[in-house]
């Protein structure tokens, strides 16, 4: 083939961040407003031409060694010629949407592509989680496994995960607070957190994973209100565990003083995104209008109870 195309969402971590990463639970799903799409052609030296960065693979920041990796990767692998790869895509980046796994996923299906050569599940997530190894340090893999599909997850580490539907009538408010979220750090800080102070932040852990739990069962029964509930609750451990922030604290107040049922911050925190939660698409849209008024960058709205599987 002359040419690969790929694809992949950006993610919503709707509740067990940071606690997956010590095997806790986590519920996710691809966020069908923001997408990536790269296409790879060959080329006579690596190529990487993208929003953020245009020019030769070796010339490009440090902060896209992942990308640079995966390329070296996927190209000792198949013994295949240099390429050029274009990128473009909707996914903020580094406001915990999973942007840096939804750009690997689209590489690597571009890649397999080009090289006519079908990708399963199973080595896409390979090369995914090899990529998100030098953007986050530690990922637990949800990233990689919620931009690779097209359902929403619930997700352990080293288990097979599980999908499931959305059966929720409710409305989910995503807003960008215009600061970059700091995953590595984040997840470090945690990290060196439950080493010194075992005994306070490993219950802080189980509870969101347990909190998560009871999230999955609230949207089977399609209790919105009680999976507000959840959410406050998930945001209080979380702001435990240092990882919101005074942007990510002030909107999740707007949110609940403007009618959420619920609000935290989603993925790796400390800027970044928050989401919430609301009852119907008027609350959803006052909501998100103050979001924007308060200072955020950015918000999306997404009806969970027809979710569309891509
Ligand atoms: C980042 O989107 C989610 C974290 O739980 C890190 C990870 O799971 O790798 C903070």
């Amino acid at each position: 083939k002359s040419s690969g195309e790929g694809n992949a969402n950006g993610k919503i971590i709707l509740m067990g961040e940071h606690a997956v990463v010590y095997g806790e639970a986590a519920i996710a799903f691809p966020f069908q407003p923001t997408h990536v799409t790269a296409e790879i052609t060959e080329h006579p030296y690596d190529q990487l031409r993208s929003g953020y960065f245009v020019g030769p693979l070796i010339k490009a920041p440090k902060s896209l060694e992942n990308i640079k990796t995966l390329i070296r990767q996927l190209r000792h692998d198949f013994t295949a010629p240099p390429v050029q790869i274009t990128i473009s895509s909707t996914i903020p980046a580094e406001r915990g949407m999973g942007s840096s796994a939804a750009v690997a996923v689209a590489i690597t299906r571009a890649f397999f592509d080009w090289q006519n050569s079908p990708v399963s599940h199973e080595t896409l997530l390979k090369y995914v989680n090899y990529a998100e190894k030098i953007s986050h340090g530690n990922p637990s893999g949800i990233d990689a496994a919620a931009t690779a599909g097209s359902e929403p997850i619930l997700f352990q580490k080293g288990a097979a995960f599980e999908t499931f539907p959305i059966n929720l009538s409710a409305f989910l408010i995503v807003a960008d607070t215009g600061v970059k979220g700091k995953t590595r750090q984040t997840v470090k800080a945690v990290a060196q957190r439950f080493e010194q102070d075992k005994k306070t932040t490993s219950p802080l852990i189980k509870e969101l994973g347990d909190l998560t739990l009871k999230a999955k069962q609230a949207i089977l029964n399609n209790q919105a209100r009680y999976l507000g509930e959840l959410m406050n609750a998930a945001q209080k451990n979380l702001a435990a565990l240092q990882v919101s922030d005074q942007t990510l604290d002030n909107l999740i107040a707007v949110a609940t003083k403007n009618g959420a049922l619920g609000a935290k911050l989603t993925g790796g925190g400390k800027g970044g995104c928050m989401i919430a939660l609301a009852a119907d698409y008027t609350t959803a849209k006052k909501i998100a209008t103050a979001l924007t008024n308060q200072g955020a960058k950015a918000t999306w709205i997404q009806e969970l109870g027809v979710y569309q599987y891509a």
